[in-house]
């Protein structure tokens, strides 16, 4: 240890990095040659006239963006029904838990999740020496219990993270539960960045709460996962404070004239929800004809697959089907699911195709 590590916060000498693993370097690095079903990415790529738009930005790329994001957020109001005075953006959704992390978590300060939920946004809790408590959805069907919930907070629960459709389990969140929260002393954090894939919402509790946060991201339905956009819905008082600790230019320029081009494309974008809408029913009957795999129902882009075979693994499925150059997510020991669990990413009807028979094939 050098010098320079006594100077660090404590809380942030004992956080981890995100590295990824040599072995997904090894799989970035040899990507073309994967089906990728194990990161929910959009397999149709970006609509054509978000490609023309980010070559018709290329000339001005070297000025700054317009730090109001005008045009970004009018596109964004008549999207969502919210004036810019509810709206922020960010690079990518999960930038929003850092800002509300930099706002309100002191150090011995906690942040309560319902597991099976995203990770990241428990490791990312270490750049305010936050704690992480839970109130987890118990096994075999993981139903909602927000009475739980609402018993686990503590005067130290500054914030509640909820994921909805829920990443990894696919359903959504039941709206009276999702109050309970609301009526507490606590900030709301709900996770839409499924929502177009859905037939619910939660945002227009906005109306009504001024301590909830909705965030949405570009990188699923829009196919920006590369290009990164986020925004958040709240109330103007929440967006202020947002717009304080988030950094003042925090998406580029091609980015914002891409997001203009997008949301002006509703045909790619209907497009998008009827095909991976069609798509996901294929994949979760051709899942459903396996013996040996429950899969859960879903409102989003992948599909949450148990495998309750005796002495079937999902570490051996998940090499079997990389070996076929398809690769999906290992989820057993993570989220909170207890047994051995695999998550799909909706694909094409080819490759939703190809890993129905693949994992047919290697739990045979
Ligand atoms: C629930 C959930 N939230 C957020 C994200 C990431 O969003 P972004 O790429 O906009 O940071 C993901 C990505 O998989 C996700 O599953």
């Amino acid at each position: 240890m050098g010098k320079i590590s006594k100077l660090l916060k404590p809380y942030i000498q004992e956080a981890k990095p995100y590295s990824p693993t040599a072995h997904l370097r090894l799989l970035y690095a040899e990507r073309p040659k994967y089906i990728r079903l194990q990161a929910n990415e959009l397999p149709f790529g970006i609509s054509p006239k978000v490609k023309q738009a980010i070559i018709d930005a290329l000339p001005e790329a070297h000025l700054y963006p317009d730090s109001s994001y005008y045009d970004v957020k009018q596109a964004l109001a008549k999207y969502t029904g919210f004036d810019d005075t509810h709206l922020v953006l960010a690079n990518g959704s999960t930038q929003f838990l850092d800002g509300l992390y930099y706002g309100f978590i002191n150090p011995g300060d906690s942040v309560l999740f319902i597991p099976p939920d995203y990770g990241p946004y428990r490791i990312r809790l270490a750049i305010c020496g936050g704690k992480a408590q839970f109130a987890p959805r118990p096994p075999p069907d993981y139903s909602w219990n927000f009475d739980k919930a609402v018993d686990a907070i503590t005067p130290e629960t500054k914030v509640v993270v909820v994921v909805s459709p829920n990443n990894p389990c696919g359903d959504c969140v039941p709206e009276a539960g999702l109050r309970q929260l609301l009526d507490r002393d606590i900030l709301v954090v709900v996770d839409e960045a499924y929502y177009e894939f859905a037939d619910s919402t939660l945002v227009h509790l906005v109306k009504k709460y001024e301590n909830l946060i909705v965030t949405r991201t570009f990188a699923k339905v829009f196919g920006f996962a590369g290009l990164r956009l986020g925004y958040a819905i709240t109330s103007p008082d929440l967006a202020t404070y947002l717009s304080k600790v988030l950094h003042h230019f925090p998406v580029n320029r091609l980015t914002a004239a891409a997001a203009v081009a997008a949301l002006a494309d509703t045909e790619f974008l209907d497009y998008v929800r009827r095909e991976i809408r069609a798509n996901r029913t294929y994949l979760e009957q051709g899942l459903d004809r396996i013996d040996g795999v429950r899969s859960f129902p879903s409102q989003t882009n992948f599909v949450l697959s148990q495998l309750t075979k005796q002495g079937i693994s999902s570490s051996d499925v998940t090499q079997k089907l990389q070996d076929e150059g398809i690769l999906v997510r290992d989820y057993t020991g993570k989220a909170g699911l207890e047994g051995e669990f695999i998550r799909i990413t909706v694909g094409t009807i080819e490759q939703n195709k190809a890993v129905i028979q693949g994992i047919t094939t290697a739990i045979t």
